[in-house]
């Protein structure tokens, strides 16, 4: 069994502190070490953005992102999107645009669709079309969720779609 690597991070706004293996990837870390299982495992190499997360706040794939990468890092996982209480803008519109079906996909959209609105908060419909042209839905379709994005984005509390 190769070394372990000590590595230090904030996940979640959390500090961490782990031994990982070298080629552990940071989905492996985040779901079988952390237990942040909202990330999800798709396709496990790079097609179908399920398993999106935010690293210094830009969307990455953590199935092609090591976990000895997000070392002195920060980490944002779907479930570091949501208020203390209650849905974020963004999730209490996905609810209300129906959104989601089966709800695989759906955590790497809201993470994708937070990454937008923050670095473009008003974006066109086409930004937004173009930003989870990356993030596949099996069972829904894009049209509900391009509107919940939509809407979240006009949202007057929305603070690149976060606030609560
Ligand atoms: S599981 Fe990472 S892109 Fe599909
Ligand atoms: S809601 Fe089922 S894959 Fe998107």
């Amino acid at each position: 069994m190769p070394d372990k690597i000590s590595i230090t991070a904030f996940v979640n706004d959390a500090p961490v502190s782990a031994s990982v293996e070298p080629r552990w990837t940071l989905a492996d870390f985040l779901r079988g070490a952390l237990r942040l299982t909202g990330t999800h495992l798709g396709c496990e190499h790079g097609v179908c953005g399920a398993c999106t997360v935010l690293l210094d706040g830009a969307a990455v794939r953590s199935c092609l992102t090591l976990a000895v990468q997000i070392n002195g890092r920060r980490v944002v996982t779907v479930e570091g999107l949501s208020p203390p209480r209650g849905l974020s803008v963004l999730q209490q519109c996905f609810r209300r645009h129906h959104a989601l079906q089966c709800g695989f996909c759906t955590p790497g959209m809201l993470v994708t669709a937070h990454a937008l609105l923050a670095e473009t908060p008003c974006p066109a419909r086409e930004q937004i079309v173009d930003a989870i042209s990356g993030n596949l839905c099996r069972c829904t379709g894009y049209i509900p969720i391009v509107d919940a994005i939509e809407a979240a984005a006009a949202h007057p509390r929305s603070a690149g779609g976060s606030a609560s």
